[in-house]
């Protein structure tokens, strides 16, 4: 599915992900440090899998964008939202981390979502030790709604899961409260 920009932040902007952005994307794809909490981990990225996981976004009611810093139209990183039954899955990947770019592009996608489509939950989940996706959500208004304790393996450690969540109409007070 394409939103078209994605420009209702001070700090990024969104474009739908093009394949001329996978040269950029890669390095951060394939640094397994970088990415140990990711789904996405533990795989050899290339031009090729990009490009075909780009494109199983076409038919589908899931987004895929790249994102960009205001500032100087850098490409600081990737974002998805995944799409089923009006609930939309955040998922983020900010190369350029510890900068607030991470917080700006969960808010952006959250405010596109539930301003211009007909989303009615959002949500986002990863593992506990991963503190920044965490506050990342919770600094967006989503509240914990569960934890599965050991649910997945990184490090050949069992991690648990933690799942956040924020309802539309929550939204609209929160959004109201800042
Ligand atoms: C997780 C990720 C998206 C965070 O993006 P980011 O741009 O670094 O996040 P921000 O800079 O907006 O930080 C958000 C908050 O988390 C805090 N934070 C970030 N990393 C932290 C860490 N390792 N420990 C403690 N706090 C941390 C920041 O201080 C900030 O808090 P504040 O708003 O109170 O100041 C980014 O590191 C990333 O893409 N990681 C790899 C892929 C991944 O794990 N994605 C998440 C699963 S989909």
């Amino acid at each position: 599915m394409k939103s078209g920009a994605i420009t209702n932040s001070p700090e990024v902007f969104l474009l739908d992900f093009r394949n001329d952005m996978i040269p950029a994307v890669l390095p951060w794809l394939n640094d397994e440090k970088f990415m140990r909490f990711s789904r996405h981990a533990g795989k050899v990225h290339t031009y090729e899998t990009q490009a075909e996981y780009a494109r199983s976004f076409d038919w589908s009611p899931s987004y895929y964008w790249g994102v960009h810093k205001n500032k100087d139209l850098e490409l600081i990183g990737t974002a998805t939202a995944i799409v089923e039954d009006g609930v939309a899955d955040i998922g983020l990947l900010i190369g350029q981390s510890g900068m607030g770019y991470g917080k700006a592009t969960f808010q952006a996608i959250m405010n596109y979502l539930f301003t211009f489509t007909n989303i009615r939950k959002v949500t986002g989940g990863t593992v506990e030790e991963n503190v920044g996706f965490s506050i990342c959500c919770l600094n967006s208004g989503l509240s914990l709604e569960g934890r599965r304790p050991e649910q997945i393996v990184i490090d050949a450690r069992p991690q648990t899961l933690m799942l956040y969540g924020l309802l539309k109409r929550d939204w609209k007070q929160f959004e109201a409260s800042r």
